[in-house]
């Protein structure tokens, strides 16, 4: 298939492109790059011997979107990757969330279902779940807007009723919600990673930047959680299984709506994965107690059947894959992808 990746030079974009090429498909990317580097075009083509190039512009922009078109299509599928992710930063900027996460979106539908594209794949998140008695998540679990802590969440869930409407009224389209648990790790190659402008908000990238001596040491956001060790439990996946995640999801993509949760289904602690980190460079690392970090829940982790039973997909790689992975990257792009 030939495949346009909407913010495809980012982390998981960049990811879904190297695995998108290995199993022999075609992708070119479109990114502005506000939250990456176009040095990830020739990383990718270092990687797989293969190039995806990269259109430079705004995803909501149904022009930009049309010169992608015009420049590296036809395409039978749209990965939309292309949206601000910070729940943070969603609480103080939510007009630039809404605005950014939905208007690429609609031009992207606009522009890829006027040239005929067969298949549509959302980038969408496990924070659209709305209650913990649910745990852990199936796709039927509670997705009540109301009950969402953050703009950014809510941004997903409106996307998600968006597409459902409009895959209603373009019955042969296949239109996929892929629900990403926690995100880590990077490509074995150490040649790309997460790379998070500034001070990171995410633990595995903080503790990364402790690791490598950009930053002091590890604040743990609360002991005194309900979980076995007191801190706060996630569904850490590794960003290469979410990559063939996106394979998976293409290659078997049905006309209709469906979403799926891209997860381990296995909690891991805020100490277990600094513990994994600790292993990975063979020396501790220096931490400290914290309050705990308004809106964080004490666990949220998901049931992954569904993706295995309907995709074939199942997560493999490890906590201890995601951290030595992790610390590669670091080690070999201390100052990220700029050096
Ligand atoms: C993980 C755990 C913190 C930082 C993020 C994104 C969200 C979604 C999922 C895309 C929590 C603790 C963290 C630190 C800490 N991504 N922590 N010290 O909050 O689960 O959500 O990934 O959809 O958009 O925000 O991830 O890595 O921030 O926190 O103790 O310095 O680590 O309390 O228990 P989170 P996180």
């Amino acid at each position: 298939m030939r495949v346009l990746l909407a913010g495809g030079a980012g982390y998981i974009g960049a990811h879904t492109a190297v695995s998108l090429l290995e199993a022999g498909h075609d992708v070119a990317l479109l990114d502005n790059l506000d939250n990456t580097s176009a040095v990830v075009e020739q990383r990718i083509a270092q990687i797989t011997g293969k190039t995806a190039p990269l259109v430079i512009g705004d995803a909501a922009d149904d022009e930009v979107v049309e010169r992608a078109f015009a420049e590296h299509g036809p395409f039978d599928a749209v990965i939309h990757f292309a949206a601000h992710k910070a729940v943070g930063e969603s609480t103080q900027k939510p007009l630039d969330y809404y605005a950014n996460n939905l208007d690429s979106t609609f031009a992207l539908l606009r522009v890829g279902l006027a040239h005929g594209i067969r298949s549509f794949v959302f980038s969408s998140t496990g924070t659209v779940y709305s209650d913990p008695a649910d745990l852990p998540f199936t796709e039927d679990a509670t997705r009540d807007l109301v009950e969402l802590s953050n703009p950014y969440s809510k941004t997903k869930l409106m996307n998600e009723v968006v597409l459902r409407d409009v895959q209603a009224v373009n019955p042969e389209v296949s239109i996929t919600s892929l629900r990403y648990f926690n995100p880590v790790g990077a490509h074995a190659s150490g040649l790309i990673g997460e790379d998070p402008q500034g001070t990171p908000n995410n633990l595995m990238p903080f503790v990364a930047r402790v690791a490598v001596g950009r930053l002091e040491r590890i604040g743990v956001f609360g002991d005194d959680y309900d979980t076995p060790d007191g801190t706060g439990q996630r569904d850490y996946i590794h960003v290469v299984d979410l990559a063939e995640g996106h394979v998976a999801a293409l290659e078997k993509a049905q006309p209709g709506f469906t979403a799926y949760n891209l997860g381990t289904g296995t909690p891991v602690s805020v100490l277990e994965l600094i513990a994994s980190f600790e292993r990975a460079i063979g020396r501790e690392l220096p931490k400290e107690f914290l309050p705990r970090r308004p809106g964080d829940l004490a666990a949220t982790y998901c049931d992954p059947a569904k993706a295995e039973r309907e995709l074939g997909w199942k997560a493999r790689l490890t906590i201890d894959d995601m951290t030595r992975d992790v610390w590669r990257w670091q080690q070999q792009n201390p100052g990220g992808y700029e050096g």
